[in-house]
């Protein structure tokens, strides 16, 4: 692909463009929309670290994602009109932990039931981006640090959030937020 791109001959930056040239942008436009429709939905850790999402991403309203791969107390990342949602299978253990804390004792008090759906408590679906700075948080993969409170641990400044996605250490203020999901099935999920 790459020889018979670069064998197309530029004409001068200020020219006028030549018809090739014009196919040869349609070719790359092309080219970008299908890598995007192959990355969404996937699991995608090396898009995650990019952040930098083709416009086509961003232009997906919508992501489904099948929840019966991911076992309990495991958490995957997939991309969300660009952004990283965390999907986490929370363990009877992690969603009592949440139930069970205090909102007095909360940098941005919110009850656990006001952050997962009625009768799916298991599953909890936040966006993946501390609400500092805007670094991804750890806590997905197996070897991730996931904090004091069992969540997830922002590396950039220490931030720590709980098995709800609640802040319980700063400097991040609030939460992770809640991206707007339903449940097309008990095993899969729409988020968009
Ligand atoms: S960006 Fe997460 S703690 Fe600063």
């Amino acid at each position: 692909m790459a020889d018979s791109m670069s064998a197309t001959p530029m004409t001068g930056t200020h020219g006028h463009p030549s018809g090739g040239e014009v196919t040869k942008r349609d070719f790359l436009k092309l080219v970008a929309g299908a890598g995007a429709a192959v990355g969404v939905g996937a699991i995608v850790w090396p898009l995650v670290d990019s952040m930098n999402p083709a416009a086509d991403v961003l232009a997906l309203s919508s992501t489904e994602v099948t929840l019966t791969p991911i076992e309990a107390g495991q958490a995957i990342t997939v991309v969300w009109r660009g952004k990283p949602v965390f999907v986490r299978h929370r363990t009877p253990k992690e969603i009592k932990e949440a139930e069970d804390v205090k909102l007095s004792a909360l940098i941005d008090p919110q009850a656990d039931s006001a952050r997962v759906k009625a009768g799916h408590d298991q599953w909890l679906v936040v966006i993946g981006i501390c609400t500092h700075l805007g670094c991804v948080p750890l806590g997905n993969a197996p070897s991730d640090p996931r904090g004091e409170w069992g969540g997830w641990f922002c590396p950039c400044h220490g931030s720590q959030y709980d098995t709800s996605g609640r802040v319980r250490h700063g400097p991040a203020p609030l939460n992770l937020a809640v991206p707007p999901y339903a449940f097309e099935t008990d095993t899969k999920i729409k988020i968009g």
